[in-house]
């Protein structure tokens, strides 16, 4: 291969449907700061079509579709080398960035069930539908830990707790990934790293932060990805203690490479490498942009021109060594060669047919969307029985937020608002929905006065409040990628409407629909049913109508803590001991709610924890729990396990996950619960950094979330040997 054969196959551009589109969209005017749409106005067309075939591009991101996927490929196969190309694209939660495909529950939706097997099988199905397009890869799982609700990311990720963040996003990167068969893609493990605790919560903020907190926190959600055998992984726009993650040797090489092994390639993101000159300053050209990036670890540029020219000059003045060609262009060839695209780089329609939205996967979407709804308070309204007239109302009550974000416009009848849900679940009931106006951002308080004015004809009422995610909808977004906000309460007059209602009803039910966490204590303190659903994709609507019904017992549960308001920020449940050593004087030290929070319509008793007295460092510890179902439905409960390192030459959070298991209860059915806890989960970084289990007391902690008052406590000594 020629030194530009080799480069172009580092060089990643945004497909061809999408550059018309953006173009069309912007008036011919490029995009200002988005990390969204994209063209390139110095280049035509025809000019990255010739690019194609000269080989001096190796992938694409965003294709709109199998025929896009085909048309491109066969200009690939016009080139010297006949190298096919690899597309890449943000299947996060589904293959939702292309219409009619499956779109499940976002992954802060997802994490709530807190069941690995179905995320497994979510990412599985997912793969499928990418591959029956054409397409081979997804910038998928995100493993940042999130700490910070106002990023507006939140929603992309799996919460705030290491350990569960590992275990989930191994199921994704697993089921993505299988034996790389006809049916997978490459994973992307990303944001390499600390874009979840960006200081001021906006997303690409720096995070500066010890080592200690990065192999505590960060680390070990990418390092779970590697061993499990992630091939890509994508640098974060954040800096890390003062180096931005595009230009940070010591975590693309001597940490991701070298320390952990780490065989596949790294992609940049959208155009980070271009800001290590505009944004970071760090480089006072883009040409030394593309050098710090590539020396560094970079190995593939997300998107557009500006890489391969100054990179195959730098290499051919010896300014850089071929040797990163040879390792960039190698790992990015071997994944083409490990997905059989040299034998058939071209999508199959039929089978696309077959695939797409097909009932298997529409039934996982649905089931995931069961399992994920959280119960957060119930004073005996739910489920709702014998109610003859409903109301439904809210900004989010009727249209398609419950996708989330990274999902295109889908076909209308694709996607179950939760009032349509609501009208097919209550098929005994009338059920009204009375519009309150949609806008988040630029409310009418007069389209407040209709629903308010009828609230007390009605044995009930739904208000559907939270954000907005679509991407689609830009302008009026609330949350999703880019959107930050300082404030985590309800946007616009969402609180007002409910306070409204609840003034000529009392039978309120408030249901959340958000991509992160919002912060409302009056609705806590007042509203007698609350229910968290954060986005549940294209099945959420009949999902909660269930839920709503009493058809489905909630079971899903908190994977991140519900700060009291945004002063409470960073609020997280392995804080350290200290952390609310002198508490707020006007607000309470709790959170609104706990992490591993949430309700159901029966009951669990926890009882004899087993936990032996006496272990040493190198054991594996067993540790077993009773799990009563004492209510009169039967359903699915997630225990939960915790430890505290009591006495350590560090300080050590005051709870951390270590186990968590989702079993089915019938009514006065009891199931023993039983943990395994290897050496690892009772090691860190000792005083000197070393990683070891230092001997002494831990308290070992099991039950129904991170609260106090919802745990068993005993104590085991833990011994050397
Ligand atoms: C995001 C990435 C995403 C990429 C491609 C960027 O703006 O940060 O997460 O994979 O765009 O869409």
């Amino acid at each position: 291969m020629t030194i530009k054969e080799k480069a172009g196959q580092m060089c990643q551009y945004v497909a061809l449907e999408h550059y018309k589109h953006t173009k069309k969209l912007f008036n011919g005017k490029v995009p200002k700061n988005s990390d969204q749409y994209a063209f390139y106005p110095d280049l035509s067309i025809q000019e990255i079509k010739d690019m194609v075939v000269k080989g001096e591009i190796g992938s694409f991101l965003h294709a709109k579709d199998l025929n896009e996927v085909h048309e491109l490929q066969q200009l690939a196969m016009k080139s010297r080398l006949k190298i096919p190309l690899l597309f890449g694209i943000d299947a996060i939660h589904g293959h939702a960035v292309v219409e009619g495909t499956t779109v499940y529950p976002t992954e802060l939706s997802l994490s709530s069930t807190w069941n690995n097997n179905l995320l497994y099988e979510i990412a599985k199905e997912t793969a499928q539908e990418v591959r029956a397009t054409g397409m081979h890869w997804t910038f998928s799982p995100n493993v940042e830990v999130a700490r910070d609700p106002r990023w507006g990311r939140t929603g992309e990720t799996f919460g705030e707790d290491p350990f569960l963040v590992s275990q989930l996003g191994v199921a994704f990167t697993k089921g993505y990934q299988g034996n790389f068969g006809k049916d997978n893609i490459l994973a992307c493990a990303k944001h390499f790293v600390g874009g979840g605790e960006p200081f001021n919560g906006t997303n690409g903020a720096p995070i500066d932060v010890s080592e200690r907190q990065l192999r505590e926190i960060w680390f070990p959600p990418f390092k779970a990805q590697v061993d499990a055998g992630v091939y890509t992984f994508m640098a974060a726009h954040n800096e890390v203690s003062g180096i931005p993650a595009h230009a940070n040797k010591f975590l693309l090489t001597d940490i991701l490479r070298h320390e952990w092994n780490f065989k596949g390639f790294i992609v940049s993101d959208w155009d980070d490498i271009e800001h290590l000159h505009d944004i970071h300053h760090i480089a006072a050209t883009k040409d030394e942009a593309v050098k710090l990036a590539v020396n560094a670890g970079i190995d593939m540029h997300m998107h557009g021109p500006g890489f391969l020219v100054p990179l195959c000059r730098m290499v051919k003045t010896g300014e850089l060594s071929e040797s990163v060609l040879n390792r960039a262009a190698g790992k990015i060839l071997k994944a083409k060669f490990m997905l059989g695209l040299f034998e058939n780089p071209y999508p199959d329609k039929t089978y696309a047919r077959k695939v797409l939205r097909c009932e298997k996967h529409r039934k996982t979407a649905l089931q995931a969307a069961r399992e994920a709804i959280i119960l957060l308070k119930n004073d005996g309204l739910l489920p709702l029985k014998n109610k003859k007239k409903i109301m439904i109302t809210g900004p989010n009550a009727n249209n398609e937020r419950i996708v989330g974000d990274w999902v295109l416009k889908q076909p209308d009848e694709n996607v179950i608002t939760v009032y349509e849900g609501m009208k097919d679940v209550f098929d005994n009931c009338s059920v009204d929905y009375i519009n309150s106006g949609e806008s988040l951002r630029h409310p009418d308080n007069e389209k407040l006065k209709l629903p308010v004015a009828k609230a007390s004809e009605y044995d009930a009422v739904i208000i559907v409040v939270g954000s907005n995610s679509l991407r689609y909808q830009d302008p009026e977004k609330t949350c999703g990628e880019n959107i930050d906000r300082a404030n985590i309460n309800l946007p616009g007059n969402q609180l007002k409407l409910i306070k409204e209602i609840y003034a000529k009803n009392k039978n309120v039910v408030v249901v959340l629909v958000n991509g992160r966490p919002l912060g409302e204590p009056w609705i806590k303190e007042n509203i007698p049913a609350v229910i968290e659903a954060w986005e549940p994709g294209a099945y959420g609507g009949q999902a909660i109508a269930e839920v709503l019904k009493g058809k489905i017992n909630p079971s899903g549960k908190l994977t991140i803590s519900i700060p009291y308001c945004s002063g409470q920020i960073n609020y997280f449940y392995n804080h350290k001991p200290s952390s609310f050593f002198h508490p707020y004087r006007d607000i309470p030290s709790e959170p609104l709610w706990y992490f591993g929070y949430g309700l159901s319509y029966t009951t669990y008793r926890y009882s004899e924890l087993n936990v032996p007295e006496n272990a040493y460092i190198n054991d594996t510890v067993t540790v077993s729990v009773n799990v009563t179902n004492t209510g009169n439905v039967s359903g699915d409960e997630i225990a939960q396990l915790y430890i505290r390192d009591n006495y350590s030459s560090a300080t050590r959070p005051v709870k951390e996950l270590k186990g968590y298991k989702r079993i089915h209860l019938n009514p006065g059915e009891t199931k023993k619960v039983e943990f395994k806890l290897p050496p690892s989960a009772f090691a860190f970084y000792d005083i000197n950094m070393n990683y070891i289990v230092e001997p002494g007391e831990f308290t070992i902690m099991t039950g129904s979330s991170s609260r106090d008052e919802d745990l068993l406590k005993k104590t085991l000594i833990m011994n050397n040997r």
